[in-house]
């Protein structure tokens, strides 16, 4: 049995449970959670913005110690050290094939299918296939990564969503070049993450954007030069800030139709927008057909930071080796498994950056 924070159904508050989880079955691996960050993803399934099945462990930021593996199991060993990943690519599906791992058709597959039980016999889902917020999850092989050589485990967790998500959203979708300015509006883990990424391109202004005044410190510390509360003349003011044109760049994590619409205004002519956050499937973002072809602007969404994290996790671990990217700061509370209720509270509230629970 392994202590989990389930979620029993949309809107109920996470509550402590016990969990059987099998022995791992053919190529899948039993891993010991050491930390698991909370993101707003989990606080948007737990509140049934976003779709899961009940009952489920949420959590789909973890990193931990591999304790079992199954029949078949070749890349990883008892032992091993790892960071799950939320969207595992099969390597032959289309998506996969054109080398766009992040899109791959079979990613979401452990989604819908129970993983362990409860003492009553009810088939729990994994929270996006990892259900971090447990001592112990089991995964399919293809979920983990090797930690990286110098990367502390507990920090590690932040790798598999937030750094992976910001970091991605910067280098591989947006491309941002140095020199160019960027404006981020939402400063959670992953926006205080896509200034670390802004930094490390060597963007400049980097300007951050939010709703809650206690974010601008924490802003300041991961890259931000300038600091906007978010009002309705955000976008006049980055103009201010970026001779009058509007930024490069805008990169919006915080899954609103208001903030896309506001990130995509305080582009100049020609920039670009990208969409991190995630949001309802009702919230429509609306712009005219001539302020489109004026403004010559785009926007796109991306998934994971269009990330192969094969690829780009170790890329980020040379970054926090030669002390670019800085782990520890995202993370502003260390807590419970229990906690994680006050740690989506502090979420609606605009309140820290990245809470961790550690196991
Ligand atoms: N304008 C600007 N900032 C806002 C606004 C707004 N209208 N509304 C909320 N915010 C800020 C919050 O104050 C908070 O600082 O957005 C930030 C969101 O941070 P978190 O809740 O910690 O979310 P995070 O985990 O970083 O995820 C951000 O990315 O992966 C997706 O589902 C995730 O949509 C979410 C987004
Ligand atoms: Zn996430
Ligand atoms: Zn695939």
């Amino acid at each position: 049995m392994v202590r989990a924070a389930l979620l029993t159904a949309v809107g109920a508050p996470l509550e402590l449970a016990e969990i059987e989880l099998p022995a791992p079955g053919p190529g899948q691996v039993r891993v010991r959670l050491a930390a698991a960050g909370v993101c707003h993803s989990d606080l948007s399934l737990a509140n049934g913005v976003l779709r899961a099945p009940a009952p489920v462990v949420l959590g789909h930021e973890g990193a931990g110690t591999v304790t079992a593996v199954g029949e078949g199991v070749t890349t990883v060993r008892p032992g091993d050290q790892v960071v799950l990943n939320w969207a595992p690519s099969c390597g032959s599906c289309h998506f996969c094939e054109i080398s766009e791992p992040w899109l791959c058709e079979r990613a979401a597959d452990a989604y819908g299918q129970t993983y362990g039980t409860l003492a009553d016999g009810t088939g729990v889902y994994p929270g996006l296939g990892v259900a971090a917020f447990a001592e112990e999850t089991v995964v399919g092989e293809r979920a983990l990564l090797p930690l990286p050589d110098g990367v502390p485990l507990a920090s590690a967790a932040l790798l598999g969503c937030a750094v992976l998500t910001g970091y991605g959203a910067v280098h591989n979708a947006a491309r941002v070049r140095a020199g160019e300015s960027v404006v981020v509006y939402g400063l959670g883990g992953v926006g205080l993450a896509v200034l670390q990424a802004a930094r490390i391109a060597g963007a400049g202004p980097i300007v951050a954007v939010d709703v809650s005044p206690e974010k601008e410190e924490l802003a300041r510390r991961h890259g931000a030069t300038d600091f906007l509360l978010a009002d309705d003349q955000t976008a006049r003011a980055v103009r201010k800030l970026t001779d009058g044109y509007g930024a490069d760049h805008a990169i919006e994590c915080v899954g609103r139709a208001s903030t896309i619409r506001a990130a995509w205004s305080a582009t100049r002519r020609g920039g670009h927008t990208t969409v991190v956050g995630i949001g309802g499937k009702e919230d429509m973002v609306s712009f005219s057909a001539l302020e489109l072809f004026h403004f010559a602007r785009t926007v796109s969404g991306c998934v994971y930071g269009n990330s192969d994290p094969a690829r780009d996790i170790p890329v980020l671990a040379e970054h926090v080796r030669a002390g670019r990217l800085d782990l520890e700061a995202l993370i502003t509370d260390r807590i419970a498994l229990a906690d994680i209720p006050a740690a989506f509270e502090r979420m609606a509230a605009g309140r820290g950056g990245r809470s961790l629970v550690v196991f």
